[in-house]
């Protein structure tokens, strides 16, 4: 190899050992195999040169060449593997560096429900859910609640100017107890299930809003009675309230869709506003066995299934165990609020921890 070629090697050599990144490296990359470099060069005057000699020289080039581009591939993969590693660690997370435990607060809201959640969860409950707009049919005619019947003039309902395809009147449901029916239609009992979810009256002062929440529960067994749902709502009240004697009083009251049907109040102190003591009481459900029309109207055989169901209102669960005293500062969306009724996000409902 003449003179030339040899320190065009160590020269190329040497400048790819310096480039210390891929842009350093392009440039010896073109400098050594591009048009005008000098090795280039040699082998397009090649056709110069007298036919004697051009096939040695032809051969001493290419094998050159071929050289070259093998070292430079080769640091190629050196410094792109430099360069991955590189990024990898610039991104690296440091696992022991403390968060920011403020970012993401759990409303309180929200907060309640998933403790409703992981008390019923732990007795056997799924959550199922239903539309927020929904029909007459699912609302009230479904359950028990006929066009002329005065509780549909207690709902205070939203009524929407749509009808479905089939000619059912749209409106914002009014309870949750639509999930019943839903529920019913949709699955083979044995079923329990809870169904929390927001629900509409056209009502608004500082106990009543006209977007609320309610949480429905429904169990659908054989040989269920009177005595399953009491035991079921006064474990879930002392659990959700954390007072294990809490007085739980279960008093006649009337609901189209159960029979018979209950109110479920709580005993407390009405002067200091103390839950579990106290002479007074109140109001904190309503509940019953599911009534025989409402199981017939989805298709279960009432001689055969027997059900219960009970609602209750988000609202008023949150406000008594937290003592939140004006419904209406749960919309308002107050950040310094949130910050001292909230819940850390991180902290998750368990039972074993204590709702
Ligand atoms: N849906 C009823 C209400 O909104 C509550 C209820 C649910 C009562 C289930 C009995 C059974 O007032």
């Amino acid at each position: 190899m003449d003179q030339d070629l040899e320190s065009i090697k160590q020269d190329t050599l040497s400048a790819l050992d310096q480039a210390q990144d891929l842009r350093a490296w392009d440039a010896v990359r073109v400098a050594t195999l591009g048009k005008s470099a000098p090795l280039t060069q040699k082998l397009k005057e090649l056709g110069k040169c007298p036919p004697e000699l051009r096939k040695e020289r032809g051969g001493i080039l290419n094998r050159l060449r071929d050289e070259l581009t093998q070292a430079i591939e080769t640091r190629k993969v050196v410094l792109e593997e430099r360069a991955l590693n590189e990024k990898l660690n610039a991104e690296a997370i440091d696992v022991t560096m403390p968060v920011s435990v403020t970012a993401g607060i759990l409303h309180p809201l929200r907060r309640t429900v998933e403790e409703i959640i992981a008390i019923f969860g732990a007795m056997g409950f799924k959550v199922a859910e239903g539309p927020n707009v929904d029909t007459d049919w699912f609302n009230f005619s479904a359950l028990n609640i006929d066009e002329n019947h005065p509780a549909r003039a207690d709902h205070d309902t939203f009524y929407l100017p749509t009808k479905t395809l089939d000619g059912q009147q749209n409106l914002l449901r009014t309870q949750t107890s639509t999930v019943q029916i839903r529920t019913l239609l949709d699955q083979e009992p044995p079923i329990r299930i809870i169904a929390p979810g927001r629900t509409y009256r056209a009502d608004h002062d500082a106990t009543h809003s006209p977007m609320f929440h309610q949480c429905e529960g429904m169990v659908v067994e054989k040989g269920l009675t009177l005595g399953h749902l009491k035991g079921c709502l006064v474990d879930f009240l002392r659990a959700f309230f954390g007072i294990p004697h809490l007085p739980v009083r279960f008093r006649s009251s009337y609901f189209p869709f159960t029979e018979p049907s209950m109110e479920i109040d709580i005993g407390w102190n009405r002067k200091t506003g103390e839950l579990g003591g106290g002479s007074d009481w109140l109001e904190i459900l309503g509940a019953g066995m599911m009534h025989s029309r409402v199981l017939a109207n989805c298709g279960v055989d009432p001689r055969e299934w027997q059900a219960f169901a009970f609602g209750m209102g988000i609202e008023r669960l949150t406000m008594l165990k937290y003592g939140i005293s004006d419904l209406r500062s749960f919309y308002e969306g107050d950040v310094r609020w949130l910050r001292h009724y909230g819940f850390s996000s991180f902290r998750s409902v368990a039972l074993h921890e204590g709702i």
